[in-house]
């Protein structure tokens, strides 16, 4: 719901309200955003409003606007807190007053051109502010629904001008909250240690999380989790800030002397400019705000549900997700026909649906010195080319998916030889080979075109069902050719565009394609790429007890099934350690599903497992894409993980979990359940017990007594309670 009247306005989506006003002055203040109030709260809200905003006499002191909660910060006329934006003038003058000029109130959401974007709200609210002393004008705009918790934001900057201005930055949104005192829940981490949650306390002075390589990242998420003092798993406020960009970001907090905590972020300003013509437009990237006041599992809930309803591809995002198996950790680069048909020929005889081709199929790839870039296919390596391979999948039942790198090149290539100014270079300077490979310059139009075609070309010869999208560098270098020096700061959000780009046009023109998006492991996982890309490789790290942790991380901000997990071989080929079979297998059920290693070579008894835990992941699979899930016992902190999910009519519910390292002394101990209806009767299969939703969440189960990196699974249907 939106109440706009031009002095105040009031959005209300599900569990919260967001008021704001125009103050005297003609300031855009921002009144409140938590849970919900009226519009006639509104009035009383104003009197404190009063005593922050400033009087006509003193709109020009120097420090009129610094405690004032806004709604987008401007630089240099007396808000010293970090800007939102700066934009500078021909002469070089950046200072800049944006006050409230007008708004509108449309049904739906805007669709952003080249951007992804939220595909549905009920409404938008758009409020323009316009520049004192030049001819710049900032539109604000919410997206509201009535059945979500998430608030969308997004600023479109103009330039009503006649002259060019550049942008310095140009962040997407700011919010205030009151009293300072917050912590910051962040998703740090490393390659294969990806989403680590992170906790705390926002203390004064610029908290800032970022990423400078050209890709949301492996090292930090665009999401933080503002929480109050309280906020626990399942209790107390928080608000979760996620930008829709997979790109170089930033997400600032920042508490000024007795000030409230000024969130904002969006593309990374360092380095960033954009010269904006004269009547041209500059749209920032959208962002994701959820209010939650039961918890971060509160907040993770309403996320995942907005992203499965509103940006993820509608035709993809509760269908059932094909389950994998994967080539790449059984052969890496080295196959032939016949160790892809005994793959290929067990997979189906397990109840695997789809073979995926990974990285080595294509130029002379047969190490990664070589071949990107070069989209054709080896028939030295695969006699009788992609074909045969595919023929044999149809042959078993199996669709077929294939791997690209499209945004690479190695400088042994057919494309480098051709095109070496396709590649992101500064002649004079040696280029940083990261896995010897060099990044596409996809600023340039061309070389979207030339990587467009060639990927096309083989999607339209062969009947291909799946495409794994990787991307195994970040940008150094960021320069190109064909940019004007003055336009250099333009680089790295152009670069991202490109790639926007190239994957809007592909999955439009593809739209039974499947694709999964993948840098590296979980280097490119954001809200962003969700829209092109249903699921996301969520980490090369498959070792049944490191996975626990990165999806636990991982689930903070994103659904169940936009997790790519699969199942891999022991020793695991990157921490060494073994686990059972099962755990690997109950651990990736909690995601969309699948297998990489060679099925060939297990043992007889190994693959009737792999049987058996196919055919029980077939039967879940539609609550973990449907699903409410409560993250139950963290495996950061505790000596157990635990997960589950409830189906939304809470009439099923699975729950999975690991024994991590057992301890002395280890006497019964129970897990509370959570999301059930206490007032139904479940029966829990495993355990053979029946028992209300009451007893299961108040009095709890009896954690099983395994072994170490074991794991288990309950599987609970309501039943009739007579
Ligand atoms: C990195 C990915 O994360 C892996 O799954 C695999 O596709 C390799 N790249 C192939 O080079």
């Amino acid at each position: 719901m939106i109440y706009a009247d031009g002095s105040v306005f009031l959005l209300q989506g599900k569990n919260y309200s967001y008021a704001m006003r125009v103050t005297k002055t003609g300031f855009l203040q921002q009144l409140h955003y938590g849970g919900k109030i009226t519009k006639d709260d509104i009035a009383y809200l104003a009197t404190i409003g009063d005593t922050m905003a400033p009087r006509e006499d003193d709109i020009n002191m120097d420090c009129a606007l610094d405690g004032m909660m806004s709604e987008y910060g401007f630089y240099a006329r007396g808000d010293f807190r970090d800007p939102t934006a700066i934009f500078a003038r021909r002469d070089g003058a950046v200072m800049t007053r944006l006050r409230y000029k007008s708004y509108r109130v449309t049904t739906g959401t805007p669709g952003l051109k080249g951007l992804p974007h939220v595909r549905k709200a009920d409404k938008t609210l758009c409020v323009t502010l316009k520049d004192d002393f030049s001819d710049i004008e900032v539109e604000l705009m919410y997206s509201v629904s009535d059945d979500s918790d998430v608030l969308v934001r997004g600023a479109v900057i103009k330039n009503v001008g006649k002259t060019a201005i550049e942008i310095k930055k140009a962040f997407s949104f700011r919010i205030d909250l009151p009293n300072g005192e917050y912590s910051m829940m962040r998703l740090g981490g490393t390659w294969g240690r990806e989403r680590c949650p992170e906790v705390a306390p926002i203390s004064h002075g610029i908290t800032r999380i970022q990423s400078l390589r050209g890709a949301s990242s492996h090292q930090t998420n665009p999401f933080a989790a503002i929480m109050r003092k309280d906020c626990t798993e399942e209790c107390g406020e928080c608000y979760g800030v996620q930008l829709m960009y997979s790109g170089s970001f930033a997400i600032t907090a920042e508490w000024a002397q007795n000030s409230p905590l000024t969130i904002q972020g969006g593309i990374n300003d360092v380095d960033f400019s954009w010269k904006l013509g004269a009547g041209e437009t500059f749209t920032t990237p959208q962002t994701l705000l959820t209010y939650s006041d039961c918890g971060l599992g509160g907040m993770s809930r309403s996320i995942s549900r907005f992203i499965l309803d509103s940006v993820v591809d509608p035709k993809y995002a509760y269908a059932d997700r094909p389950i994998v198996i994967n080539n790449w950790e059984a052969t890496y680069f080295d196959f032939d026909n016949d160790k892809l048909f005994a793959i290929i020929d067990t997979a189906a005889r397990l109840g695997i649906d789809t073979f995926v081709l990974d990285d080595g199929w294509f130029g002379k790839r047969n190490n990664d010195f070589a071949g990107l870039g070069d989209w054709t296919v080896n028939a030295d390596k695969l006699k009788g080319g992609l074909d045969a391979v595919i023929d044999r999948c149809k042959k078993n039942g199996l669709k077929f998916g294939l791997w690209f790198e499209p945004e690479m090149v190695n400088e042994d290539s057919e494309l480098y030889r051709t095109h070496p100014d396709y590649a992101i270079e500064k002649v004079g300077v040696t280029p940083v080979r990261a896995r010897q490979q060099l990044v596409l310059d996809f600023t340039r139009k061309d070389v979207v075109d030339h990587i467009y075609h060639a990927v096309s070309k083989i999607l339209k010869a062969h009947d291909i069902s799946y495409v794994k999208w990787d991307m195994n560098r970040n940008i150094t270098e960021c320069f190109s050719d064909k940019l004007p020096a003055e336009r250099h700061g333009e680089f790295m959000h152009r670069y991202i565009l490109g790639v926007y780009d190239l994957a809007e046009r592909l999955t439009k023109e593809f739209p039974n394609v499947f694709f999964e998006g993948c840098a590296g492991g979980g280097g490119r996982f954001d809200a962003g790429a969700l829209y092109y890309f249903p699921q996301i490789w969520t980490s090369d790290v498959t070792d049944g007890y490191e996975r626990t942790k990165i999806q636990w991380g991982t689930s903070m901000c994103y659904p169940l099934s936009a997790m790519s997990c699969h199942v891999s071989v022991c020793p695991n080929h990157q921490t060494r350690r073994t686990t059972p079979l099962v755990t690997r297998g109950i651990v990736a059920s909690l995601g969309a599903y699948g297998y990489e290693l060679d099925l060939s070579k297990l043992t007889e008894e190994e693959k009737e497992t792999v049987k058996e835990l196919t055919a029980t992941y077939k039967k879940i699979r539609r609550i973990i894409s449907e699903g409410d899930m409560y993250r139950i016992l963290d495996p950061y902190t505790r000596d157990y993980f635990c997960e589950m999910v409830v189906s939304r009519d809470k009439s099923e519910a699975y729950v999975a979990g690991e024994r991590v390292l057992c301890i002395p002394c280890d006497y019964n101990r129970y897990v509370h359940l959570r999301g059930l209806d206490e007032n139904k009767t479940y029966r829990v299969e495993e355990l053979d017990i029946t028992a209300s939703g009451a007893a299961l969440m108040k009095a709890g189960l009896l954690l099983p007594k395994i072994p170490d990196f074991h794991a288990w699974t309950w599987h609970l249907k309501e039943c009739d309670n007579k």
